[in-house]
């Protein structure tokens, strides 16, 4: 793989500024972004007179832990357009997240907030180690969504060549990427799998592919997969992390030297780890539940936005701006199983671990009388698909899991091809115990 790591001129000076430059302009931001949801968005006026606090009590960061969080149903609650700080007309775009249940979750964006938006992609692909004038595939969906036009915005912003394919018609993914030549790809980890899964089935060697660099995100995924694909495609692969309720795709990205957690872009983004369970924010290095408050947007600023995504903060590296660490999942997404939290990605890096097994898995909840049982379905590698090698890599699997999750699950090796592609997020966890 190519040394791609940016030079140091290439940066934005704010990357690599000191600790004391970076608080300062957050505290500046920060005073301007809790005065302007207090005064634009009805919402946040009320929340922050119920607890008492007024933005003119902010007087250093530290203050920030004494403002409410905002929640995802204070953003249903306020279907469509009540969280937005700017009329109607002032907003440029919306973008909308499906929700599982009733209304989507609306977000706004001035021109602005756009331009903002662009720039931020735009570092984080400078730091996965695309440059002006490559070409770039975005397979991320175009949409609603924010990973297809944030995506795309970004890579104009760079300066590159933009090919907006959007997700599906994976044989069409190939064609393209093998004509068109792009040197970077952005799309979700799983639907990666599927365009490497099609570059077999169409008897293409993917490591002779034109792709260099793979900016991956919108779903948990572990360093076992980063290690998979770049081996299977000789690219780079580089995790891009965000949400719509903060922007989209670009809130943090890691680089292309370390890949060692994803610096957030911390002028923009102020970041917060929380106990998840007494709400009480805890020391860097701690475990615990992200929380992001924007320092600069216009339409929807959001004020200490509970992620449910968990991960810890880690000092900058590769740049001053502090790290997450790569995400081990939601909040939502763990399952306990007779007491023992365990997350997908756990089940990933284990799957990943034994020879014979190929990357596409789901896991099933189920209830056996009174207790929970856990099937990991998992496919066979096409060259381990006899009975044998299949009851062999089960075993396999079922030990690993037993030994560094501590949890006793069944597997059932399928078929090759037999696990559902994703085009986008991959759905991992199906839960068929009875509701209620
Ligand atoms: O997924 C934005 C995005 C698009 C990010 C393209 C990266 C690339 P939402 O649909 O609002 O936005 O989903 C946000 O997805 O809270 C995380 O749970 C998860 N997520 C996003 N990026 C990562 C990542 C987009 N790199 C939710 N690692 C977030 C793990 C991620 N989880």
């Amino acid at each position: 793989m190519k040394d791609l790591a940016p030079r140091k001129e290439e940066l934005d000076p704010i990357e690599i500024a000191s600790r004391d430059e970076i608080a300062a302009l957050q505290l500046e931001r920060l005073k301007w972004s809790l005065a302007h949801a207090y005064g634009n968005v009805p919402h946040y006026k009320k929340s922050f007179d119920a607890a008492g606090v007024h933005p003119d009590d902010l007087k250093t960061l530290a203050d920030l832990a004494k403002f409410p969080f905002t929640v995802k149903s204070d953003l249903r609650d306020n279907y469509p357009f009540g969280m937005f700080a700017v009329p109607r007309e002032k907003v440029a775009r919306m973008h909308a997240s499906s929700g599982t249940t009733g209304k989507p979750t609306v977000v706004g964006y001035t021109k602005n907030d756009i331009e903002v938006w662009a720039q931020m992609v735009a570092r984080s692909m400078r730091a996965s180690g695309t440059r002006p004038g490559d070409v770039v595939h975005v397979a991320y969906g175009y949409g609603l969504f924010t990973g297809g036009l944030g995506a795309h915005y970004g890579a104009e912003k760079l300066g590159c060549t933009v090919v907006p394919v959007s997700g599906g018609m994976t044989a069409r993914q190939v064609t393209l990427i093998e004509d068109f030549r792009p040197t970077t790809i952005m799309v979700t980890p799983s639907y990666m799998l599927s365009i490497l899964d099609e570059y077999r089935a169409q008897g293409l060697d993917p490591r002779q592919s034109p792709l260099q660099v793979g900016i991956f995100g919108a779903e948990p995924w572990t360093n076992a997969m980063r290690a998979e694909i770049e081996q299977d495609f000789d690219m780079h692969a580089v995790d891009i992390y965000g949400l719509s309720e903060v922007m989209g795709p670009g809130v943090a990205n890691e680089c292309v030297e370390t890949k060692d957690g994803l610096h957030i872009w911390e002028d923009h983004f102020y970041p917060e780890i929380i106990d998840p369970v007494t709400g009480e924010p805890v020391a860097d290095g701690e475990k615990g539940e992200l929380v992001f408050t924007s320092l600069s947007k216009e339409a929807f600023p959001i004020i200490r936005y509970r992620t449910r995504d968990l991960t810890r903060l880690l000092p900058g590296t590769a740049r001053s701006m502090r790290r997450m660490e790569k995400i081990t999942g939601r909040s939502d997404d763990m399952m306990i199983l007779r007491g023992v939290n365990v997350f997908p990605t756990q089940i990933e890096e284990q799957i990943l671990a034994v020879d014979g097994l190929a990357p596409h898995f789901q896991v099933e909840l189920m209830r056996q009388g009174r207790m929970d049982e856990m099937i990991v379905h998992v496919e066979a590698d096409p060259a381990h698909a006899a009975a044998e090698a299949r009851a062999a890599c089960g075993a396999d699997l079922c030990q690993r899991i037993k030994d560094t999750v501590g949890v006793t699950v069944r597997v059932d090796v399928c078929d090759p091809a037999s696990v559902v592609r994703s085009q986008g997020k991959a759905q991992r966890v199906l839960d068929n115990r009875p509701k209620g």
